[in-house]
């Protein structure tokens, strides 16, 4: 019986050959080129490198800016990366119908305690920026950019993660370039950056391993094993205790020679997010704004609570984080504003469900997952 991932895991198995056999190593070079900026610094995660932004940023700062304010919804190792820099975290609502910030949230939120405001494009959906950009200056907070899942993905022109005043990506599995690990960091003041990027420790066997692995155990025939196994897979945990280092060698090699196919991957996406809306033709789906070009790491809907049915388990419909970063005990000691309420955020966690959009589905598959999930939760047109 056939089992479909969740999330992309498609890299090129000539990249994989590549990376052991090429001695070049141009990946920051071709990253920098495809953002347009003219540096960039790597690491072994998003998280990490988001970490090594903050304690920058937290040992520059002059005054007593000890609070970073993240999304209400939002991975919680973005959380993570706060709680390790020994810094607060402060959340701020998100509207469920659009997963843009909630102004009012956000401004009751700031203050001139907030280093940074960190602000995201989930799934590679672009949300506009101008509202956070006034409220970051008004407060002298730096605006990050969360584009873990955002690179290929532009907004009026701009590619996603280089709006703000720093951007992050990252190369984990399910992400725009899955490449299994890695992270990057752009941002407009050099001086923050440089000296930042970690020292790379290991030449990355493991990680291309892995990769290579992944690659066959995703294969609808065999997903069923890891699924079964108790591996944790998609488990969202809140854990500051990550490992910071460089971007392994052989990723960063892999992570070149998969560039090749971004714009494919992220062109498949889309129409696969098409042909969800298509077949849906709800209210449900979240709205992408004009002038933008969305990525689609999968395909979002406001469908409902519950839990999700085996049936669509089998075809990659997945929740995402499990609760609002306020409402998750383990983070709670962690937060600046302990009684903060974020409704929308919480609605997000209860109702939102997703649909795979990686190349192991076809349109007609990305159809009949559709007609699948009209039925179980009853989306009527
Ligand atoms: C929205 C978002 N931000 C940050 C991260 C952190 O990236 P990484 O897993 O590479 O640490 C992720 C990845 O899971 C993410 O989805």
């Amino acid at each position: 019986m056939a089992w479909y991932p969740p999330a992309e895991v498609k890299i090129p198995w000539s990249a994989i050959f590549d990376s052991l056999l090429s001695s070049s190593n141009d990946f920051k070079k071709y990253l920098c080129d495809y953002l347009q900026v003219k540096y960039c610094i790597l690491g072994n995660s998003g998280r990490a490198v988001l970490y090594l932004l903050l304690e920058v940023l937290k040992r520059k700062n002059e005054e007593s800016r000890d609070e970073v304010l993240v999304p209400g919804y939002t991975c919680y190792s973005v959380a993570a990366s706060v709680a390790k820099a020994g810094l607060k975290i402060r959340v701020y609502d998100i509207d469920p119908q659009t997963l843009c910030p909630d102004p009012d949230s956000l401004r009751r939120s700031a203050s001139s305690r907030t280093l940074a405001i960190v602000h995201q494009h989930l799934f590679g959906i672009p949300t506009s920026i101008d509202g956070l950009k006034e409220i970051a200056q008004h407060t002298g907070a730096h605006l990050v950019e969360d584009a873990a899942q955002g690179l290929g993905g532009t907004l009026n022109g701009r590619p996603l993660g280089t709006m703000g005043d720093f951007g992050f990506y990252s190369f984990g599995c399910g992400k725009s370039l899955p490449v299994g690990c890695g992270g990057a960091l752009v941002g407009k003041d050099q001086n923050v950056l440089s000296g930042l990027e970690p020292k790379v420790c290991s030449r990355g066997f493991t990680q291309l391993i892995t990769a290579a692995a992944t690659q066959v155990i995703s294969w609808p025939g065999l997903y069923w094993i890891p699924e079964m196994l108790p591996l944790g897979l998609g488990e969202t945990i809140f854990d500051p205790n990550f490992d910071v280092a460089g971007m392994p060698l052989l990723a960063q090699k892999l992570a070149e020679k998969s560039m090749a196919i971004l714009d494919d991957l992220n062109t498949h996406r889309r129409h696969l997010a098409k042909t969800y809306k298509e077949a849906l033709d709800t209210d449900y789906a979240i709205p992408v704004p004009k002038g933008s070009t969305p990525v689609y790491t999968r395909f979002p809907l406001m469908s409902g609570p519950g839990l999700i049915p085996k049936e669509l388990k089998r075809f990659g419909v997945r929740r995402m984080y499990p609760k609002a970063i306020a409402d998750e005990e383990t983070i709670k000691p962690h937060l600046g504003n302990q009684q903060v309420s974020t409704p929308g955020a919480a609605q997000i966690a209860r109702n939102l469900i997703t649909l795979p959009t990686h190349k192991g589905i076809t349109e007609n598959l990305a159809k009949e997952i559709a007609q699948k999930v009209r039925v179980a939760y009853q989306i009527t047109r």
